[in-house]
């Protein structure tokens, strides 16, 4: 495996490697890798000839107030875990290689940025559309992987491939929990030991929801509130949203249909945790 530094010298590894007719794949990641992270490279080793990872937080879809400093990393046990899936290249650049000064020009998906996860975090999509962009064009994938835990940021993402014609295959892979249900994520570090014992509830209370759905309930508005409810057992959670959307406008939907995500987003103190489930998925 090996781990490259710059636009230049990765472009220098892939080019042949193309011209010699092999597929790539490219898993876009902030590092600090958990199985969820792990899985995605696992499918893009099943899926391509050449598994190009790239490890780089992202500055630019933080908000000042965010986690941005203290964003958790470990790059030799991420080096380490890589190899392990059989990873060929870490593209590793710094922030000065990915944003050069000046830097003007943003990607955004307008109103698909605003919505859920976009009202509290206004800047947030902008900055991932960008990068994932950036990230298209330095390493022109045949195949990009993603995972189903960040539900809007796939949806964006497929959305952006679409609209700019990226000649990409986008896999959205599912979402990988611990053994008490929670959605693993590099954020619950930070979650004391009276939140962490309390966050499974999130998920509890989707696959609550689940069921009722499959047993004939699609009335949304009747499903939001079981989750809120649920959801609000668990003394610590502070509930941002609870959301019941089309699985491609983001918009509110009254009945629920194949394929209609409700994505949740939660604050066990600090920590500010995401789900989602889509319903009725054959
Ligand atoms: P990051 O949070 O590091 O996630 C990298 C990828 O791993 C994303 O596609 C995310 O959806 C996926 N992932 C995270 N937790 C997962 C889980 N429990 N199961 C399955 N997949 C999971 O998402 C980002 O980074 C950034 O926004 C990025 C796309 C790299 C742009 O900066």
């Amino acid at each position: 495996m090996e781990i490259i530094r710059t636009v230049k010298n990765l472009r220098k590894e892939l080019t042949p490697l193309r011209e010699f007719g092999k597929t790539i794949s490219l898993v876009p990641t902030m590092g600090y890798f958990h199985e969820g992270h792990l899985s995605l490279m696992d499918i893009a080793r099943k899926s391509s000839d050449i598994v190009v990872v790239s490890l780089f937080v992202n500055p630019i879809q933080f908000s000042p107030n965010e986690d941005l400093e203290r964003y958790p990393h470990d790059f030799e046990r991420d080096e380490q875990l890589a190899e392990e899936r059989g990873v060929d290249i870490i593209f590793y650049p710094d922030v000065k290689e990915m944003y050069p000064e000046p830097f003007y020009t943003y990607v955004s998906t307008e109103e698909l940025s605003r919505v859920l996860c976009g009202a509290s975090r206004p800047i947030h999509f902008r900055g991932v559309t960008t990068i994932v962009a950036k990230l298209f064009n330095i390493v022109q994938p045949d195949i990009a992987v993603f995972g189903q835990k960040d539900a809007q940021q796939a949806i964006i993402i497929k959305q952006m491939v679409k609209d700019l014609n990226f000649p990409i295959k986008i896999i959205i892979a599912p979402i990988i929990r611990e053994k008490d249900g929670l959605a693993m994520s590099s954020r619950n570090k930070y979650l004391s030991t009276e939140e962490r014992k309390q966050a499974p509830t999130i998920c509890k209370a989707l696959t609550r929801a689940h069921e009722e759905v499959r047993l004939g309930n699609k009335n949304a508005k009747e499903i939001e509130d079981l989750i809120r409810e649920i959801i609000s057992r668990a003394c610590l959670a502070q509930i941002e949203y609870v959301e019941i959307v089309d699985d491609s406008t983001l918009d509110k939907v009254e009945q629920i249909k194949p394929g209609t995500i409700v994505t949740v987003a939660v604050f066990f103190g600090k920590t500010r945790l995401i789900d989602n489930v889509i319903l009725l998925k054959e």
